[in-house]
């Protein structure tokens, strides 16, 4: 038997999974890393736990999976987008890495739209956002002059853990991308825009496609992990175009929900010159020369996660989420808006904060927990709304991640979406996607699609009940006040956040 292995760069772990040519997982292993907020609105994190984190999942990975290192053809990665890496001569890291949640960068973006006016949106495609790589550079820039000047070159998240295991310096183009730097239509550095902030285009790394193979192991690494140095090692994509890849999003028409720690709605683009003025994300997927929209709720999973790690600690995510079925649909008149850490779609606003609408005092920690759900569940649909506006039909949305696991999230994303939903047999998210680029590099299919339909199977469809989808329609329209309600009074409270 041969395998691949895909390994996906989260926010919170990195995971690792054995694949076969079915497509069918034989071991995972997941290894967590600690995240920093040393001052409101910041979000770092060690490159070097990356690195060691993927080194001991390879470890674990082939140890315990029993599989011969020369059974292994190649791997691949997918990695949390945006995240800046300044590195050094020496390939070492000059600073934490800032991460696409933090949104220090607020003055930077609108000085980016100051310089550039419309050409960010013809030649970068998209808007200039908080957790976008450019405005970082700008805020080191501005603020650690010093650690810009010792910049050999910048990277991503996974491409700075790839470049410790082959020496190689590469990104490929769906993470490039998303760091505002790309002319995304034409596929290259933008001269101009890096022109504009006195930035020299050689800080940016080489261009690949996603399943080009980048180098080798290095012999090191080869034994701390238990693999070969020859083993080949191909770019990888940004999380969000290997999540697409790994639920089939390959074509005119296909969409998908991921809930993560962010969410995103994300459908697949063929016209390289759609134009939807930045209310959307536009970037290159990892499939040649396609392209995606996507809409991103910054706090989904993290909605969630930080409601359970605040108010019911004791509890487990299966036994919180057990009692929301008996919970009406609408939380008996309870709203959540998800924006705990600022938001992105359909609101560019990194001041805007989450509020617990309609309190009552018959409103049990089910209601709760309930309304958190419908909460993050609303605001993908803001996305939803906006693909649609694009002229997509969508009826069919194939749903990953941490909200595909509960089938009580699953219905109620097709009643809140007016969809049906897709949950797949074995859901790998992105992890899936990037071991799918090592496949189709190795050679094991000629083409991407061909990847996933060997790889690829539904298992559950859930189809939208009328009488709850039309219930949430009403209530979805209340649901988008809440930010034009709350915007000012946020404002103010701004300054008090610690
Ligand atoms: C996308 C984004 C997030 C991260 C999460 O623009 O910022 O979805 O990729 O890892």
């Amino acid at each position: 038997m041969k395998y691949v292995i895909g390994v996906d760069l989260g926010t919170s772990a990195v995971k690792t999974v054995l694949v076969d040519p079915q497509g069918k997982v034989a071991f995972e292993h997941s290894e967590a890393y600690p995240l920093s907020r040393p001052q409101p609105n910041w979000s770092e994190q060690n490159p070097e736990d990356w690195v060691k984190g993927t080194i001991a999942s390879l470890k674990r990975l082939m140890e315990v999976s029993g599989a011969e290192p020369s059974q292994i053809d190649g791997i691949s990665f997918s990695g949390q987008m945006h995240g800046l890496v300044l590195v050094d001569g020496e390939g070492q890291a000059l600073r934490p890495a800032i991460l696409w949640n933090d949104t220090r960068t607020t003055a930077q973006c609108r000085k980016i739209e100051q310089a550039l006016g419309g050409k960010l949106i013809d030649i970068a495609r998209n808007r200039a956002l908080e957790g976008f790589t450019l405005p970082k550079i700008l805020w080191v820039q501005e603020n650690e002059p010093e650690v810009l000047a010792k910049a050999e070159v910048f990277l991503l998240p996974k491409d700075y853990v790839r470049y410790h295991l082959t020496g190689d310096y590469a990104m490929d183009y769906s993470d490039a991308a998303g760091t505002l730097l790309l002319d995304v239509g034409a596929k290259q550095w933008s001269a101009e825009i890096a022109e504009a902030f006195n930035l020299p285009l050689s800080i940016c790394p080489r261009l690949v496609e996603s399943f080009d193979q980048t180098g080798t192991l290095l012999p090191e690494i080869a034994a701390a992990s238990g693999l070969l140095p020859t083993t080949r090692v191909y770019a990888g994509g940004a999380d969000n175009a290997c999540g697409a890849l790994g639920a089939g999003i390959l074509g005119e028409g296909r969409t998908m929900c991921s809930i993560g720690t962010s969410g995103v709605v994300l459908s697949y683009e063929s016209n390289k010159d759609l134009n939807l003025e930045g209310k959307v994300h536009f970037f290159n997927h990892s499939e040649k020369d396609a392209f995606y929209i996507m809409g991103v709720t910054l706090a989904a999973g993290h909605s969630l996660t930080w409601f359970k790690e605040t108010f019911a600690a004791d509890k487990s995510f299966d036994e919180l989420l057990q009692g929301v079925n008996e919970i009406p649909a609408g939380s008996s008149g309870l709203l959540f808006t998800p924006y705990i850490s600022g938001e992105r779609t359909p609101h560019p606003d990194a001041n805007i904060r989450g509020s617990f609408i309609g309190m009552d005092s018959g409103h049990t920690l089910s209601h709760f927990t309930r309304a958190v759900l419908e909460g993050i569940t609303f605001s993908l649909r803001e996305s939803i709304e906006i693909v649609r506006e694009s002229g997509k039909a969508i009826t069919e949305v194939v749903a990953i991640g941490g909200g595909a696991k509960n089938e009580a999230w699953l219905q109620m994303q097709a009643d809140i979406f007016g969809a049906s939903i897709i949950k797949l047999e074995s859901e790998q998210g992105p992890a899936m996607g990037a071991a799918m680029l090592a496949a189709y590099g190795a050679g094991w299919f000629g083409s991407l699609g061909e990847c996933a339909e060997a790889f690829i199977r539904p298992a559950e469809v859930y189809t939208p009940n009328a009488e709850q989808a039309a219930l949430y329609d009403g209530i979805f329209a209340l649901y988008q006040d809440v930010y034009t309600q709350t915007r000012e009074l946020n404002g103010k409270l701004a300054s008090y956040r610690k």
